[in-house]
């Protein structure tokens, strides 16, 4: 505890060295605002420049140049971005560059920023990438009209074309446009109820009989063939009008031999039913059963025999012994394309049967149908 420095006069002397510093600092401010109010006016020391920089203004020092604005104003300009196809960002900073615009005009970097200058720096913008075109082929389609089970084409198709574009950098399935548009190809369909033949089928039963020799020259003398439908005893007997059916086209068929319902019978007599009456017909690939009687046992021994059973679905009801007006009205009601028309030549008078033949092949042909023997139906 010293007691003499508690008796110097440390603060004199300093104190009184402040307040000159104090005076004189007061001093040359004044001077320098006189200087500045009588000089500012004339510009010639006016050391910043005022710009507005997207709207915002910022003062930077008298002839300062572009780069002196990223650092006054920090503002974040970024280049652009890479977008895929849909709208997506690939990459960052590799699109277009920032611009800078002062007044209109770039602004480079050596370009002075005077006051009052308007400058506006935008954010570099994205760029889509690019394209890549391939083209593939459009299938056209098969469009089908009517029925029936003939076919003719209308109109052949062509396949068509579309581009398709594809991002080059990222792959992403982009737009598709229709450069060439496919053409459907159109097929009718046509047979039994449209442009194909319509087929019919006579058909007579249970001879060959007396009738047999009117019925073959009613045939003749329209040039329409037949299938005749022959028991094995009345074909036995008559080997000459087999002879002749074949001769003039017909298709000489198998009946059986005794005439009774196959489905009565054992599978044995059914075979013997069929094989004795074929020994003497030479063979024959159609069994019409009597009375159409047929069951799996029946279709058995004749699909074993290799052979097919022939029904009918045109009944001209001959057997009634009706007039030709009656057999010609189920003709006309019954038959159809593929029609089967049955009618007997043996086992009674079939007087009608004969006289109904003409007007019958004379109908159908005017309806557009083509007589053929049973197996160009079945
Ligand atoms: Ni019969």
């Amino acid at each position: 505890m010293t007691t003499r420095s508690d008796h110097r006069r440390p603060a004199s002397r300093p104190a009184k060295r402040r307040g000159r510093r104090l005076a004189v600092a007061t001093a040359t401010a004044a001077l320098c605002a006189i200087v500045a109010f009588v000089l500012l006016p004339t510009g010639h020391l006016n050391s910043r420049s005022l710009v507005q920089v997207n709207g915002s203004l910022f003062a930077v020092p008298a002839g300062a140049q572009a780069d002196a604005l990223a650092e006054l104003t920090a503002l974040p300009v970024r280049p652009g971005s890479t977008l895929d196809l849909t709208g997506n960002v690939i990459s960052i900073g590799d699109g277009a560059a920032p611009s800078r615009e002062v007044d209109g005009r770039p602004l480079d970097d050596d370009v002075e920023l005077t006051d009052g200058a308007q400058v506006i720096v935008r954010h570099g913008s994205p760029t889509l990438e690019g394209l890549v075109r391939t083209t593939k082929a459009i299938p056209f389609q098969t469009v089908v009209e009517g029925s029936g089970d003939a076919l003719e084409v209308v109109k052949a198709g062509s396949l068509g074309e579309r581009a398709v574009y594809t991002g080059a950098l990222s792959r992403t399935q982009g737009f598709t446009v229709v450069l060439e548009p496919a053409q459907n190809a159109v097929v009718r369909k046509t047979g039994a109820a449209g442009k194909g033949p319509k087929l019919v089928a006579l058909t007579f039963d249970d001879g060959p009989g007396e009738y047999t020799p009117a019925v073959l020259d009613a045939l003749a003398a329209k040039k329409a063939p037949a299938t005749f439908f022959v028991l094995g005893p009345g074909a036995k007997a008559r080997p000459d009008l087999i002879k002749r059916m074949k001769a003039e086209g017909h298709l000489v068929a198998n009946h059986g031999w005794t005439h009774k319902p196959l489905t009565t019978l054992s599978e044995a007599q059914i075979r013997s039913e069929i094989s004795r009456t074929d020994a003497v017909i030479g063979g024959s690939r159609y069994v019409r059963p009597a009375y159409g009687a047929r069951n799996e046992k029946v279709k058995a021994v004749v699909a074993s025999m290799g052979m097919k059973i022939a029904l009918w679905n045109v009944d001209t009801r001959d057997w009634e012994k009706p007039d030709v007006d009656a057999i010609m009205g189920w003709v006309k009601k019954q038959t159809r394309p593929n029609g089967i028309i049955i009618m007997h030549d043996g086992g009674s008078n079939r007087s009608a049967t004969v006289a109904a033949i003409p007007v019958i092949v004379d109908w159908l042909r005017a309806n557009g149908y083509t007589l053929v023997t049973i197996d160009k139906i079945l």
